[in-house]
């Protein structure tokens, strides 16, 4: 299907997505709770699929009417096939989906159908725009209807054929009176919809879509993972104040910008704890595994805190002997290449309008988050508070599922209770409307 074609067939209301998926998407609602959504009136389970450049993680988990969510399964194996978010060997991407989706089946002791699958990588872009439309009949309000047709044309005229959608998120309307939060039901003859949309490239989009439909599960929605972990480790508070949230992944870190409770901007680092890595195997000349290990171990990013003499053994490559380099050493290759990560971000965060908005700080997330002294550095670098965001309030498998790691497998599970409430949601207008066409038929009578 062309992709112009796919595009004019997306359900953009109010923070929806892009119209790839098997079953009905998602569009913003629900309050309360930690995430800011409202608990399931039934018990419902989901699985997060989060696709990363290190570990493929499925999460199943089970939200009850109370709120608490309870992770059931949960299990993760090495990505193969993936290189900064791009599928680069689908058979191996299968195969790792596969397993993953398998091991954490096994211990939540259910079976999994649909899947939340997460999206991210340098082909990611987010772009803002706006649509204007006539309200369709002023006087009865403005509808779902009319919002989305406005949050559509929005995108619609801007988008290459060579790009999917994945979010349309308003970022404020404008009634005849003036700009409005939420315009549905006031009244009004136009509607100008401001959008913030974010695009993914069609054959990296559709290759991961593929990758998991040959694994046998279907894609029940797909989101972008710097907006899956902040569901995951922000608070509604923290979105209305404004924080950048940045995911540093293995390949890539992830940025977004929230303010006034909506994201307002998203971007992309191509670099990740992965770059690290590859910094350190070069410098002290080991192997990856083995820088992998001295980085998690003894690595920081603040190289002053350590003291001169220190020293760390580290492997000869070829003779398997050790040999003795200075920890300082070790950190400061580590502390450059995040420091100049992070300052990329900045860089990026810096050009777009909503920095200024985000006064609340900064929150790191992912694995590159779990480097000792990220967020004493990140606060050096911007100037701004800092902490490190990890999915809390958790039971069941908690301990696992609340490292950073994980904060996407953990969002993509928020994600699901939103497109089912959304699922939900829409039935209900539906009777709604039923209903109200009913009691007038039976008054024309
Ligand atoms: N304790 C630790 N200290 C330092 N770095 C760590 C630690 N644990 C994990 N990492 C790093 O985190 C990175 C993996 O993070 P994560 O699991 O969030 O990535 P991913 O989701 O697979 O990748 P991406 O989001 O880029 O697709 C790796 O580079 C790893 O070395
Ligand atoms: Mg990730």
């Amino acid at each position: 299907m062309a992709t112009r074609e796919k595009v004019q067939r997306l359900k953009s209301v109010p923070g929806s997505d892009g119209g790839l998926f098997d079953r009905e998407p998602a569009s913003t609602g629900a309050a309360a709770s930690r995430t800011g959504l409202k608990p399931p009136n039934r018990t419902c389970t989901f699985t997060g699929l989060d696709i990363g450049t290190t570990k493929i993680c499925a999460i199943i988990a089970e939200i009850d009417p109370a709120g608490k969510t309870t992770v059931r399964g949960i299990a993760s194996t090495p990505s193969q096939g993936l290189r900064r978010g791009v599928v680069v060997d689908l058979e191996e991407t299968i195969a790792s989906i596969r397993t993953a989706v398998r091991k954490a089946e096994e211990i939540a002791q259910v079976g999994v159908r649909d899947v939340l699958v997460g999206i991210a990588g340098g082909h990611i872009q987010c772009f803002q725009s706006s649509g204007a439309v006539d309200v369709s009949n002023p006087e009865r309000g403005i509808t779902r209807a009319d919002i989305r047709r406005a949050v559509d044309k929005s995108a619609l005229d801007q988008i290459p054929m060579e790009r999917e959608v994945i979010h349309t998120l308003p970022q404020r309307f404008i009634i005849d009176d003036g700009p409005v939060a939420n315009p549905e039901g006031f009244s009004s003859r136009k509607l100008t919809a401001d959008v913030l949309t974010v695009t993914a490239a069609v054959t990296s989009a559709q290759n991961i879509i593929r990758a998991v439909r040959n694994a046998h599960y279907r894609v029940g929605g797909i989101y972008l993972e710097p907006l899956a972990s902040s569901l995951a480790v922000l608070t509604p508070e923290e979105r209305d104040l404004g924080v950048v949230a940045i995911d540093i992944g293995g390949g890539t870190s992830d940025i977004a910008i929230w303010a006034e409770g909506t994201v307002r901007y998203t971007g992309v680092v191509p670099y990740g704890g992965d770059s690290i890595t590859e910094d350190v195997r070069r410098g002290l000349k080991i192997s990856c595994f083995d820088a992998e290990n001295l980085k998690k171990r003894y690595g920081s990013c603040l190289p002053n805190n350590i003291k001169e003499d220190e020293k760390v053994e580290v492997p000869v490559a070829l003779t398997g002997e050790t040999q003795e380099i200075s920890r300082r050493f070790l950190c400061e290759i580590i502390m450059s290449r995040y420091e100049e990560i992070l300052l990329l971000v900045k860089e990026q965060c810096e050009r777009s309008a909503h920095f200024d908005k985000a006064f609340g700080g900064v929150v790191l997330t992912g694995g590159g988050a779990l480097q000792e002294g990220a967020a004493k550095l990140a606060e050096k670098i911007f100037d701004r508070p800092c902490k490190i965001g990890r999915p809390s309030g958790l039971a069941g498998l908690s301990s696992v599922a609340s490292s950073p790691i994980y904060s996407t497998g953990v969002g993509l599970v928020y994600y699901g209770l939103q497109a089912d409430q959304e699922a939900g949601l829409s039935e209900k207008n539906l009777f709604q409307r039923l209903v109200r066409f009913f009691k007038k038929a039976i008054d024309w009578y």
